[in-house]
């Protein structure tokens, strides 16, 4: 078995993901919303101290199974390096304890293996991935050419969300609260600008947008509960719309086979529908990831770990680089 741990971000998790078989034996994580809510977002210290108390209980839940490990995988970049460096910690004392190699995981690439963490590697593949960190158009030939085809020049999309549900005084994190209640709302109500719409570059943008709705919230004044479900609508819909108005030139001009949508703002229903229809224009196979494995997970870092396990890409467990920023490769 491959044992994975990930720790990039406000989430602590293990899995064990069996190497003959690709079955997920065990998956489990431990989320730290609530410690970072009230300061609005993750506080990356604060993230890195409850690894260190996480990691270890998750650990105690697979002891038995340790005997089994054939090689130890961990997210080493990007993300925050103090939450980082808790994983890689646990996660080179493991190999050494074990004697087994350690295999160090882009955590983009194991968010591109949600797509088929128990299945086979479907490439060449062409996907979408949108989390707090990043928003992304990345194409694969293999596992190991990828590049980046699209990035944001400002915000991700996850952190519009955050930020636009701080400013209405919705719980963090914003997503999935902005993605409930403007269920109520009506999205056609502010008419938001959309980014970047007559900039010929692939490209994506979320800060201009913020400011409108910053702008919008001001000139309302107080508001009312109805307000804000439609302020959540309109903003939603401005932000799928840039999206996919961005995605429609990348379809138009690459015409994939398939495009997969990853990320923690993949788990959003309105923008899976609409992506399913963008997709369906152009004879596209749309591929999604299980809701659990949208979000942050140590089951995607595995599956990521068995393709490197089998291309013999380990790491020196003396050695392990830990980067904050790592981009696949350069843009065209
Ligand atoms: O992939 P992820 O768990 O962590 C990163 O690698 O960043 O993504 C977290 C982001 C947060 O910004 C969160 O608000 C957003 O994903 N998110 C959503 C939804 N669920 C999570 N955004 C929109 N709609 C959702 N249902
Ligand atoms: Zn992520």
């Amino acid at each position: 078995m491959i044992l994975a741990i990930e720790s990039s971000c406000d989430d602590s998790a293990l899995a064990l993901l069996e190497i003959a078989s690709k079955r997920l034996v065990f998956h489990d994580r431990i989320i730290q919303n609530a410690d970072h809510a009230p300061y609005g977002g993750v506080v990356p210290e604060l993230a890195a101290r409850l690894h260190a108390v996480n990691l270890p209980k998750l650990l105690e839940q697979i002891a038995p199974r340790l005997p089994q490990v054939k090689a130890i995988a961990v997210t080493h970049e990007p993300g925050l390096t103090v939450a980082l460096a808790e994983g890689v910690v646990m996660a080179q004392a493991l190999a050494l304890a074990l004697g087994v190699p350690l295999i160090a995981v882009n955590h983009l690439k194991g968010h591109l293996c949600s797509l088929f963490v128990e299945g086979e590697a479907l490439f060449p593949l062409s996907a979408l991935m949108v989390s707090g960190g990043h928003s992304l158009i990345i194409e694969a030939e293999d596992f190991t050419r990828m590049r980046q085809v699209a990035s944001s020049i400002d915000d991700s999309m996850g952190e519009a969300f955050d930020k636009v549900a701080k400013m209405l005084g919705l719980a963090y994190p914003g997503g999935p609260v902005i993605e409930q209640l403007a269920k109520t709302g009506d999205e056609n109500r502010f008419d938001f600008p959309l980014p970047l719409r007559n900039d010929p570059r692939l490209a994506f943008s979320y800060s201009g947008l913020k400011n409108s709705v910053r702008l919008a919230i001001e000139a309302q004044g107080e508001l009312s509960g109805q307000v804000k479900a439609d302020i959540a609508a309109s903003f939603q819909k401005a932000a799928v719309d840039h999206l996919l108005f961005k995605t429609r030139r990348y379809l138009m001009r690459a015409r994939p086979k398939r495009l997969g949508l990853v990320g923690g703002v993949s788990a959003n229903a309105y923008l899976r529908a609409r992506f399913e229809a963008l997709c369906a224009e152009f004879g596209c196979e749309p591929l999604f990831a299980p809701l659990s494995f949208c979000s942050d997970n140590a089951a995607m870092i595995a599956r990521a770990g068995l393709e490197q396990y089998l291309l013999g890409d380990f790491c020196d467990p003396a050695s392990v680089v830990i980067r904050s920023r790592a981009p696949l490769t350069k843009e065209d």
